[in-house]
């Protein structure tokens, strides 16, 4: 798929911007703090209706706006009647809380890489299922509310094990909760071994193609329940450690405490891998999301990478290049100018952009 075209304003640093790009390689070239993130922001809740990089709306609208407003065309590309206008606007409510309207279309998908990925490899737990819990939702449109489900199952949960730590009926006033998260949960597993493996393959392959090292990368889904898939195993283990759970007044088995294993030549790249390896790792591992959500939407996802290119070193970055070209419509951002063959260069200065 492609966006069209897009009409921005007031979001971020733009008052207003209307800009067409090509259905290939776009590259946002711009000193630093001029608006190329803000402008891949923009493309993103354009296609998603969310921001890559933050979950505050507030955030978004330009300072001292009531309303801000993205619109623009997003084009499926594969001959069907595939054309949608598609219109999103971000309004200051009476009390204050900022309110996201929009529809979405079925099949646009948008991947987004920036620095903050980096956490993928470095960061806690938290921001691996963040990854995978992203990537599956792409791949299954119900992994999102499943996961809001399991989210407030869980909140209830913890509040009966902290009011009931000393009581006797402790155990039967959990039982429905047990069961509740036993079953959502191992909903949200499945998807997430499932797309892990969806990931595995194109992950060692397209590390082969952009590495310029014989090493090979891995990702394993990791939990405690180890390979079991029936959410008896969840409920079972849940009633394991019930008393421990009484204790602390936390849930302390499921899904959101499991984690993903990435390793490099089967050493963990978040202790031992260097900086500029964790930069391609992560790289690879927005990707390796292409193929499969192109696969389950039908069409080929939007890529949104901010300044990908950055502590790679020359070599890596011809090969990440080489590898853009196939890929469907890119926003390639860079505080230098690139010279690549083929690709659209657009200027980003102070909230404006012009083609180069
Ligand atoms: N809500 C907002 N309203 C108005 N301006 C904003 C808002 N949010 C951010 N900005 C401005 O946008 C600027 C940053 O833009 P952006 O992050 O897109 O820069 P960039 O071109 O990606 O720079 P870099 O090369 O450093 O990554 C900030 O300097 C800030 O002044
Ligand atoms: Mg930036």
């Amino acid at each position: 798929m492609q966006i069209g075209w897009i009409h921005v304003v007031d979001f971020r640093n733009y008052r207003t911007l209307e800009y067409s790009p090509t259905p290939r390689l776009n590259l946002l070239i711009g000193p630093n703090a001029q608006g190329k993130t803000n402008l891949l922001e923009a493309l993103g809740m354009l296609i998603a209706g969310r921001s890559f990089r933050t979950s505050r709306l507030a955030e978004m609208p330009r300072w001292g706006v009531e309303r801000s407003t993205i619109s623009g065309e997003l084009v499926r590309g594969d001959g069907s009647a595939g054309r949608r206008v598609v219109r999103r606007t971000l309004t200051k409510r009476e009390d204050d809380r900022w309110q996201n309207a929009g529809e979405s279309v079925e099949w646009a998908r948008v991947i987004a890489f920036g620095w903050q990925d980096l956490e993928i490899i470095n960061g806690a737990p938290g921001a691996r299922r963040n990854f995978i819990d992203g990537f599956a939702g792409r791949l299954y449109p119900t992994h999102l509310a499943a996961l809001v489900r399991y989210r407030q199952i869980l909140a209830r949960r913890n509040r009966l094990l902290q009011q009931h730590a000393h009581g006797d009926d402790a155990a039967a006033r959990l039982q429905p909760w047990n069961e509740q998260l036993a079953a959502v949960g191992m909903e949200l597993m499945d998807r997430r071994r499932k797309a892990v493996a969806a990931l595995q393959t194109e992950l060692a392959r397209i590390y082969r193609a952009l590495s310029t090292t014989r090493s090979k990368v891995e990702v394993r889904y990791w939990t405690a329940l180890g390979e079991a898939t029936e959410p008896a195993a969840l409920l079972a283990a849940l009633n394991r450690t019930q008393r421990a759970e009484l204790r602390r007044g936390q849930t302390l088995v499921g899904p959101h405490r499991d984690d993903l294993a990435i390793e490099i030549d089967g050493v963990d790249a978040r202790a031992f891998a260097s900086r500029g390896q964790q930069r391609l790792v992560a790289l690879v591992l927005r990707l390796a999301e292409v193929l499969p959500v192109a696969e389950a939407a039908g069409t080929a996802p939007v890529l949104l990478l901010d300044d990908a290119l950055s502590e790679l070193d020359p070599g890596v970055r011809e090969l990440v290049l080489r590898e853009l070209g196939a890929a469907e419509q890119v926003f390639l951002t860079s505080p230098e100018t690139l010279a690549v063959k083929g690709a659209a260069v657009f200027q980003v200065n102070a909230g404006g952009i012009a083609p180069v």
